[in-house]
């Protein structure tokens, strides 16, 4: 059985997939953080992202990996480890501009569906019900509003110790929203056949319990 999660960043989506997997014996996969990790090496490696051939090159030359450890998810990019450097400002900023690319997502989708196949998966991200698990038994779009979701964000970069501003994190949030809803490739948008589920005003068990809901009745 797979399960995708799509919806806009900061919505709750990787924590409410992680914990749904581990309430129904299921593997949580972050396809953000694969994204997150391509961009991490492009800056690392200065790679003109906005460069067709740059990125081509990159990739030929990248080989990404996720682990799985007890349900947590590592990635792994050329052997290193990058999972707790991906969480930056800079980086998530970076992921959606790389994402655009359609070179970039094919890459990504052989991966993302061989893993579905192999496995029950909570899948999250911005096109998995819509493109790379268009048959998933269960899709739901988890949403909130922008400031919310900013306020969440905020929140987690402080207990991190990032020096940010909420406004920053804000206009980050609504310039990443309209990359990613209006790029020509695989655009974030609710699949035909999804539920809606906004976060605004639920708490994190309640947004566990709607999902999960949704799993049961499937099953
Ligand atoms: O979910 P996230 O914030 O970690 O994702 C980082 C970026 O990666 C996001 O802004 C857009 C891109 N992304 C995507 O295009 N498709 C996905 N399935 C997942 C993420």
């Amino acid at each position: 059985m797979n399960v995708a999660v799509d919806g806009p960043s900061g919505a709750g989506k990787s924590s409410v997939s992680k914990a749904v997997a581990r309430e129904n014996g299921f593997i949580h996969i972050d396809t953000g953080a694969m994204y997150r990790a391509l961009a991490y090496n492009a800056i690392k490696n200065n790679v003109k992202v906005f460069d067709a051939d740059s990125v081509d090159e990159m990739l030929r030359n990248t080989k990404l990996e996720l682990k799985l450890e007890s349900n947590e998810q590592r990635v792994l990019v050329n052997g290193e480890n990058v999972t707790g450097k991906i969480r930056t400002e800079q980086v998530s900023m970076m992921a959606s501009e790389i994402s655009k690319n359609p070179t970039v997502r094919a890459f990504l989708l052989d991966l993302q569906r061989n893993l579905a196949c192999e496995y029950n998966v909570v899948m999250d991200g911005r096109d998995i019900g819509t493109v790379v698990l268009p048959n998933a038994e269960v899709k739901v779009f988890l949403t909130a509003s922008a400031e919310k979701r900013a306020e969440r964000r905020y929140k987690e970069l402080l207990a991190k110790n990032e020096e940010v501003e909420y406004n920053k994190v804000l206009e980050d949030v609504i310039k990443r929203d309209k990359q990613d809803t209006e790029r020509e490739t695989a655009p974030l948008k609710p699949a035909a056949d999804c539920v809606i589920i906004d976060t605004s005003s639920m708490s994190f068990e309640e947004s566990v319990a709607a999902v999960t809901k949704l799993i049961k009745e499937r099953m």
